[in-house]
Order: C-alpha cells, then sequence, then structure tokens
C-alpha cells in the first residue's frame, strides 16, 4: 500500500465538526476548564515511563471526540499499520519509514536481520573504540571522536549524548557547522595521534559535512599522519556505501544505514556512533529498548489512550484549528536543553509544508514553529512575552523528577525549585490572574495552554522513550494533515542556489544572480 490522501467524503463533515468545537472554546477561559470535576486525571496518558497532563490544553472531551473523528476520517489507521509494516509511506520518495524498526519493531525478518547484523558492526566497532583498541597513524590508542554530520547526522546523536554522557566516558564531540570555527574549536586540545573522526552523512554528498571532514584530515595530515594511513582514524556512516568508500573510507569502519530511515528519524541506526562511543552499547541498547516501548504503544493503543497520537492531535488542534502559529518546548532539565533544536528538524522538516499528498495545497495550517530552551533559564529571557505578549504560545513542559546529580550538600534543594518553577509556570500561564483595575501592568489574562510530560529520570530508557513519542506524534499530525512527512524537497532550492553563489564568491562568472545578491557577493570577496 501507498499513502494517499484520505477522501474527502469523509474527511469533509469531520473537518466541520473540529472547526465547530474550536469556534465554541474559543470564548471559554482554562480556568472554566480546569475547575470542571477530574479535569487532572480525565486528561493524563502513560506510556511506558512517560506521563503526559494535557488538563491545560483549551479542549474538552468532545472536541478531542471531533479530532480523534477527523484522525479516522483522514486514514489514521491505515496509516499507522502502513507504517509498521514497511509500506510506502513516503510516497513522493517511493520509500517506506521504518525508523521503528531499527529498535526492533515492524518491519519484516529480512530487515530484521539487516537491522541486528548493522547493530552488530556498529556494537564492534564501538567497543573497540572504547576500549583502545583502535590505533592511530602512529600507533597510538584512539582516545576521542569527532562526529561531523549535519542536520538529522548530528542533531539527535548530539542531543543523546549531552543528555546521558558523564564527564569520564570516551570523549566524543560533535561538529556540523562548515564554519571553519566550529571544526577549529572542538578539536582544540586533541591529540591529532589518538583521534577518530566519524564522517556521518546519510547521502555521503553534503557539502558542509564533506568540507568539514577534508579539513580534519588535513588536521591529521599537519600532524604527521600519511595519506595511506588515514583511513585508521576514519569511520563512514552512511546509506550510500559507494560514495563513502570512493571518499576513502575503509571497509572495516563502514558503518551502514538504509534508504528507509530518514535523516531526521536515524539518530537510532549507526548515526548514533557518537552515543555508543560516549555512553556505551549498553546505553545505546536501553535507549532503543525505550523507543520501543513506544512503538508497541504508538502502534497498539486505541486513539484514546494512545499518548504519542493524542500530542499530534493536540498540535494539530493547536496550529490549524486555535490558530496559534508556534510552539514552545522548555525542558526543565539542563540535560535536555538541545531537545528544542531536535524538535525543530523533526516536526518543522517533516510537517512544515504546504502541499497535500496528492500535489494539491493542504487545507490546514501545517507544522508550527518550534523553540524554546531549559528552563528556568528561559524565565529569565522570554517568559515575558509568554505570559503577556500579543500572541498565545501553546508550551511542552519536559519535568524530570529525579536528578542525575546528587545533593551537593544537606537540604540541597535545587532539583525542588527547578520542578517547582517548571509546573508554577504551568499553571500561571493557564490561570493568569487579574489585576486591580486600569492596571493592565499587572494583568495577566492567562489561558495560555501547555502539557506537562513528566520522566521518571533522565536515564537512556526514559529519553529513548520521550524521542519516539515526538517522532509518532510529528507522524499522527502529517496524518491528519494529509501531508508527507517524510521528504524534505524545501530544503533543496536553497542547496542549488548556494553552489552557484560559491562559484561567483570564487570569482566565477555566474548567469541569472539577482542584483541584491551580486553586490553582497562583491562586498564579501
Ligand atoms: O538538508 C537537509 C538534510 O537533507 C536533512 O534532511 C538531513 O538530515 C541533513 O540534510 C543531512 O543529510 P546527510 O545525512 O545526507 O548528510
Amino acid at each position: 500500500m501507498t499513502l494517499a490522501l484520505a477522501s474527502e467524503e469523509n474527511r469533509a463533515p469531520a473537518l466541520a465538526g473540529v472547526r465547530s468545537h474550536a469556534h465554541r472554546l474559543a470564548s471559554i477561559h482554562l480556568r472554566d476548564l480546569l475547575a470542571a470535576p477530574d479535569r487532572s486525571t480525565q486528561w493524563t496518558l502513560d506510556a511506558g515511563p512517560l506521563h503526559a497532563d494535557f488538563s491545560r490544553q483549551r479542549i474538552d472531551l468532545d472536541a478531542l471526540q471531533s479530532l480523534e473523528t477527523l484522525a479516522q476520517a483522514s486514514g489514521f489507521e491505515a496509516a499507522r499499520t502502513a507504517l509498521f509494516s514497511g509500506d510506502i509511506v513516503n510516497p513522493t520518495e517511493g520509500r517506506p519509514a521504518l525508523h521503528s524498526a531499527l529498535r526492533g519493531v515492524g518491519g519484516d525478518a529480512s530487515i530484521a536481520a539487516d537491522v541486528t547484523a548493522q547493530r552488530a558492526r556498529l556494537t564492534q566497532l564501538a567497543t573497540r573504540l572504547r576500549s583502545g583498541q583502535l590505533s592511530g597513524f602512529s600507533g597510538a590508542p584512539l582516545t576521542a571522536l569527532v562526529c561531523i554530520g549535519i542536520g538529522g547526522s548530528d542533531l539527535g546523536p548530539r542531543l543523546v549524548c549531552d543528555a546521558l554522557a558523564a564527564p569520564s566516558d570516551f570523549t566524543v564531540r560533535f561538529v556540523a557547522n562548515v564554519d571553519p570555527d566550529d571544526l577549529a574549536r572542538e578539536l582544540a586540545g586533541l591529540d591529532p595521534h589518538r583521534t577518530a573522526i566519524a564522517v556521518i552523512s546519510k547521502t555521503f554528498t553534503t557539502r558542509e559535512t564533506l568540507a568539514n571532514a577534508r579539513a580534519a584530515c588535513a588536521w591529521l595530515q599537519a600532524a604527521g599522519c600519511p595519506q595511506p594511513s588515514l583511513a585508521r582514524h576514519l569511520i563512514g556512516v552512511t546509506a550510500a556505501p559507494q560514495a563513502a568508500r570512493a571518499w576513502g573510507i575503509a571497509e572495516e569502519q563502514l558503518l551502514e544505514f538504509r534508504e528507509w530511515v530518514g535523516g531526521r528519524y536515524s539518530l537510532w541506526s549507526a548515526v548514533g556512533i557518537g552515543i555508543a562511543a560516549a555512553c556505551g552499547p549498553t546505553a545505546f541498547d536501553a535507549l532503543l529498548a525505550g523507543a520501543a516501548l513506544i512503538d508497541r504503544h504508538f502502534r497498539d493503543e486505541p486513539l484514546s489512550r494512545n499518548l504519542p497520537a493524542r500530542m499530534g492531535l493536540i498540535s494539530v488542534w493547536n496550529r490549524a484549528f486555535m490558530n496559534l502559529p508556534s510552539q514552545a518546548m522548555i525542558p526543565y532539565a539542563e540535560r535536555l536543553r538541545l531537545l528544542p533544536a531536535w524538535m525543530q528538524q523533526l516536526v518543522m522538516e517533516s510537517n512544515g509544508k504546504s502541499a497535500a499528498l496528492d500535489g494539491g495545497l493542504a487545507d490546514l495550517k501545517t507544522a508550527p514553529v518550534i523553540w524554546g530552551a531549559s528552563g528556568t533559564n528561559a524565565q529569565h529571557s522570554f517568559f515575558q512575552q509568554l505570559h503577556q505578549g500579543p500572541d498565545i504560545v501553546p508550551v511542552d513542559f519536559v519535568l524530570v523528577r529525579r536528578s542525575r546529580s546528587p545533593a551537593a550538600y544537606e537540604g540541597d534543594d535545587r532539583q525542588r525549585i527547578l520542578l517547582a518553577n517548571g509546573l508554577a509556570q504551568a499553571a500561571a500561564l493557564a490561570l493568569g490572574q487579574t489585576a486591580e483595575p486600569n492596571d493592565r501592568h499587572r494583568d495577566f489574562p492567562g489561558n495560555r495552554p501547555s502539557t506537562t510530560i513528566v520522566l521518571p529520570e533522565l536515564d537512556a530508557t526514559s529519553l529513548g522513550a520521550l524521542l519516539a513519542c515526538y517522532e509518532h506524534a510529528t507522524f499522527t499530525a502529517a496524518t491528519v494533515l494529509g501531508i508527507n512527512p517524510f521528504d524534505q524537497f524545501g530544503v533543496e532550492l536553497g542547496k542549488v542556489l548556494a553552489s552557484r553563489v560559491e562559484r561567483a564568491l570564487s570569482g566565477e562568472s555566474v548567469e541569472n544572480l539577482d542584483a541584491s545578491t551580486r553586490a553582497l557577493i562583491e562586498r564579501l570577496r
């Protein structure tokens, strides 16, 4: 089966139903919704280690029912089955999207065998690296890994390592930006005799990644590494093995994944070499196991008890029906400070589209703008606007019950302060507070929606579950919106133009550049 747009006949009345509930709820304050008996228990869902509280969304049970009806009319059940069956759910590129198979859920026996074989190679390489069995050009063991990749070949592993790695772990650094300062900063302090470089690129054509990889090779060579020994330092991770070999990756240090893993869904594959190296293969397995808990939950639970599906429906509700153009992600955990950046690619590259599955225009506003930062820091920068600004911004608060760091002194109350702030912000945004008459400065209108997600602790299992939950929420939203979340044609035009501008910057005469670009090229040359 190939994913296709649901019939208008079913969808149109379902859409009208949701719209009428949105219209009705527009004039009801969250304070009143929250006052209903059972609100705080009726609006929570659990999945694996995750607990989510949707009670502070501007929605009631009738409206939720209408959203679920819309999901059904949009073909949610069939799309979900197609996803896990390995059907073509990415019709514009003619591919399945089987990232869940990397976690052992979905796909067929041959996919599972391939995943197992690739995982064994990853585990073996990471173990050899961590135990000092790989040596560089001068025979010294490799004791650090620099991961070079961008977008989906960077954001997920970077986030997971930032969340889980301890200072005593194997040294892993990440470089994404082609700005020479990025690589220079990350190489600083590393010994070229003892440093491995992972070149991570699904296509193995990405300009920035290959340019940085060349620069890293030059750094090794400047330290005395002869050309034929470069390959000892290089690990390649790709779905285009021929291109990686041609580039100079040795067979035994080549890790593959398949075309059916989308770039932004690839941290679970060998793209996660940095995770396996820094945190260890056992932690990597736990991450996958946490994600698999959510895969099974998402695959098996009905809409009414399905946590990722609920998250997806609520995001569509806020963006398309309540007309709220952005969404903030505020993890109250410093180790999750990179979650907003990972979410930006996940949601905005997946669903930031205007084309429907049939090639027409999508009939709903698709992805919100995702942004955010860790709490409580964010409270001291942009929360002013969240509370009193002209636009309402729904927030996802992510709270972690226990800190990974032990108390520093008796009565250390920092974790309590952190959690108290997260809870207080969600309450303040929802309830607001009416000031003395005629004092707008101190007036908090409230009625600002949020979801609170609670993790018991920040371990690999819970983190895997959290990330998989957002992946499936994004898929659910795409299904309801009638769009393909797995292509990204919107990034192409800029890439093509960049290569022409690059030629112009190097002095070549290039036709058909606009006057503004030409003037700026002159200034920058
Ligand atoms: O330009 C966008 C993109 O194609 C992303 O989808 C992808 O994650 C990133 O570039 C990196 O691509 P690659 O892994 O092929 O280098």
